[in-house]
């Protein structure tokens, strides 16, 4: 069992997330990408090399010839992940990356002998891109379901791997784009909430400043998370800004893939969403993101004029 989503209010009667074991572009595309809505496709990408191949020595093979796993990463995850806290918004996961391992620590099979001797660490948010990674991407396939993750190109994120034994990333949500999560290697529980507005109302001043962990249980009544337990070979697709929290279950060396696409201007900018609010102002402060927010205004007009009650992912 998870240790710190166990304890989460509300773990006990959490509700199991929508979970089918196939399906078709089309009703992925106007059943839960168009309606925000997640889910889970058991057995997803089971048929990919990587489910098969990414042993220990598998990974050890693949690894050898990674010389920086953590230059393009956001770091070397060594205790629990607030992503909000900070003086500014994410400022400790910045810090994170400013630490991350370098030099001859920095090599992949240094890492993977630390996680091989037991330490519980993450490599996290490893892109895809990383030189000496070619051969681990050689092992993932397509997503039948999913034609959008090839021809979307995501605004924000990267196609990224996360490498890990233990490690847990409190609650956050995607702030752009749509990821299809695909377990390569051990088992992973995630709690999911909606983008409505007692949620953000909830969890954003608390995040701020603390994980959930530390923060008082009563904070989160009346909050109802979806819960779902990955198995290697599954695909959660999170759509944007639905909140989650992750833990591995188990004490394996574990494997996750983050493969994002680009969302539907619809709904990444319905200023409707307090986190589309938020993201705009993000952008305003960001001067490398502020060439986005003609997009977003506009966006966000499309959508009013559109759906002047809210499009169908608020229902
Ligand atoms: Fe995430």
């Amino acid at each position: 069992m998870s240790d710190i989503l166990s304890r989460f209010p509300g773990y006990e009667t959490a509700r199991p997330l929508a979970e089918l074991s196939s399906l078709d572009p089309a009703a992925f595309e106007r059943d839960y990408v168009r309606r925000n809505r997640p889910v889970v496709v058991r057995g997803g990408a089971a048929r990919w090399p990587c489910c098969e191949a990414w042993t220990l020595e598998g990974l050890r093979e693949r690894l050898a010839g990674v010389e920086d796993l953590f230059a393009e990463s956001q770091g070397l995850l060594e205790q629990r992940m607030r992503e909000y806290a900070g003086s500014t918004v994410g400022a400790e996961r910045d810090a994170l990356r400013e630490a991350r391992p370098r030099g001859s620590l920095a090599h992949a099979r240094v890492f993977l002998e630390r996680i091989e001797r037991g330490e519980r660490l993450v490599a996290y948010a490893v892109p895809l891109q990383t030189p000496g990674l070619e051969r681990m991407c050689a092992d993932l396939g397509q997503l039948p379901f999913a034609p959008a993750l090839s021809s979307r190109e995501a605004r924000f994120y990267r196609p990224r791997l996360f490498l890990y034994r233990g490690g847990y990333t409190d609650w956050h949500f995607h702030y752009a784009d749509e990821t299809c999560t695909v377990q390569a290697r051990g088992t992973k529980e995630v709690l999911l909430l909606p983008p409505d507005p007692r949620t953000f109302a909830t969890l954003w001043p608390i995040f701020r400043h603390q994980g959930s962990w530390e923060a008082d249980p009563a904070a989160f009544r009346g909050l109802s998370p979806l819960k779902v337990r990955l198995q290697p070979g599954d695909v959660l697709y999170i759509p944007v800004f639905w909140w989650h929290a992750v833990e591995p279950v188990d004490d394996e060396i574990g494997a996750t893939l983050a493969l994002p696409f680009a969302s539907s201007p619809e709904i990444q900018f319905d200023l409707r969403f307090a986190a589309a609010r938020w993201t705009l102002q993000q952008a305003w402060s960001r001067p490398a993101e502020r060439r986005w927010i003609p997009w977003m205004l506009l966006g966000g007009l499309w959508s009013a004029v559109r759906h002047p009650r809210g499009g169908p992912w608020r229902g």
